[in-house]
């Protein structure tokens, strides 16, 4: 029995054979190996870790679980999961406008971390669902398509959903393994990783990050994807803005030229930079600008959220909350930081995200952060709103809590940690 066999190996330590890797993912994806089994083998996993050979075959075979793509051409990213994290809306339009097609695989959000599928389903008749088909014609037509799992992977998503309910989520090999499956399968040729660290991320430390990235980069270079990182902060929410509708808001002014934050910005450049440097674009920089101050980027968000059914209107002016409440400072101080996770469970309990599974989202709820790291605050000024009806006195008591003031002037949380 080749579970068992896999069992007696990992809880030891042995290493396994990439035929013993691929007979069980096999066996677990059609049904055969039981839930059981398959929990004791991620737990020996999980105690006892995968060599690089393990990992990779574990990788391999999960891309190959179902359909698999092949967009050699395009660029794709990933990111391990933020407060206010709206990345993906303003990299990727900005690539897209500089020639670079987009073909990208989305997530929903989990817990206090935001998913773009959630953000980009705030505007009226927006849809992610959509045949390889489609999902080609729209990057030749378009330039850039985004799509759901589906089909991509079946094992990956068997897994995770054992991985949850078993404790062996927060394992290094099975990250990595499940997140660069599911991208190897969409088919991109060139990735760029953006690994979130501190307290609104998976990942808490720069140690830690720093490994995740260099795996993922590993993995996926392994599976022949031409892929980088960047290691980014999450001690504090990225942009001022968390919540679907507001982070759509806070994207299209970015794209548009108007005010946005400085830190969200850098971020979206930087992105889209690494992207073109990946696709060997001649002076990416210039190209970046370009695309930002010709008006490019922004058309062409309005263009794919056209083709993918959504409603341009929207995006002239995002609807959110009417009903907005003021938090005030309670005391004077410097930021030190505007806690992401207080400030991602504040907006989730407002109905930006969802506290179990299958809740509904208010898309105009959320919290706007009027202040950031390194700023001095008076007391009685205004620090955050408040958007959404729902359990605004919790929202706020988070919010408050989530402000962290010093007596001494601190700095600003630089938006780059590391990269490579
Ligand atoms: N995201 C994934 O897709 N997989 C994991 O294992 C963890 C986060």
């Amino acid at each position: 029995n080749a579970v068992l066999d896999a069992i007696e190996v990992k809880k030891f330590g042995g290493e396994l054979s990439e035929e013993q890797i691929s007979s069980v993912v096999a066996g677990y994806t059609d049904g055969s190996v039981p839930d059981y089994q398959m929990a004791a083998l991620l737990m020996a996993i999980f105690i006892n870790g995968m060599s690089r050979e393990e990992t990779v075959a574990l990788t391999r075979t999960m891309a190959d679980s179902g359909e698999r793509y092949s967009f050699p051409e395009c660029v794709d990213k990933h990111s391990t999961g933020g407060v206010g994290d709206k990345v993906s809306l303003t990299a990727l339009p900005i690539v897209a406008a500089c020639g670079a097609p987009v073909a990208k695989l989305s997530g929903r959000g989990l817990g206090v971390t935001g998913g773009t599928i959630d953000k980009l389903e705030s505007i009226p008749g927006f849809t992610f669902e959509m045949t390889e088909r489609q999902f080609r014609e729209q990057i030749e037509r378009v330039g850039m398509a985004l799509t759901e799992a589906g089909d991509l992977a079946p094992a990956d998503k068997a897994i995770y959903a054992l991985r949850d309910t078993t404790g062996t989520v927060d394992s290094l090999p099975l990250i990595g393994s499940s997140i660069v499956s599911k991208k190897a399968a969409t088919g991109a040729g060139f990735l760029i990783y953006d690994v979130k660290c501190g307290s609104g991320a998976f990942m808490k430390t720069p140690e830690k990050a720093r490994e995740l990235a260099e795996l993922l980069v590993d993995l996926s270079e392994a599976l022949g994807v031409s892929s980088s990182a960047l290691i980014t902060d999450m001690d504090n929410p990225l942009g001022r803005a968390v919540g679907n509708a507001l982070e759509v808001r806070e994207s299209v002014a970015l794209l548009k030229g108007e005010e946005a934050p400085e830190d969200l910005a850098r971020m979206a450049r930087a992105v889209a930079v690494r992207l073109l440097q990946l696709k060997d674009t001649p002076d990416p920089e210039r190209a970046v600008e370009e695309a930002l101050t010709s008006g490019a980027a922004y058309a062409k968000l309005c263009e794919f959220v056209e083709a993918q059914g959504g409603d341009p209107g929207f995006l002239e002016s995002p609807v959110v909350s009417g009903s907005v409440a003021e938090v005030r400072a309670a005391e004077g101080g410097y930021v030190e930081r505007f806690d992401a996770l207080g400030v991602g469970q504040a907006a989730l309990v407002l109905g930006a995200g969802r506290e179990k599974k299958g809740d509904p989202l208010d898309y105009g709820a959320g919290v706007e952060v009027l202040v950031r790291s390194g700023e001095r605050v008076e007391a009685g000024e205004p620090v955050a709103l408040l958007y959404g009806e729902k359990n605004v006195e919790r929202a706020e008591k988070l919010v408050r809590e989530a402000l962290r003031l010093s007596e001494q002037p601190t700095e600003s949380a630089p938006a780059i940690l590391d990269s490579l």
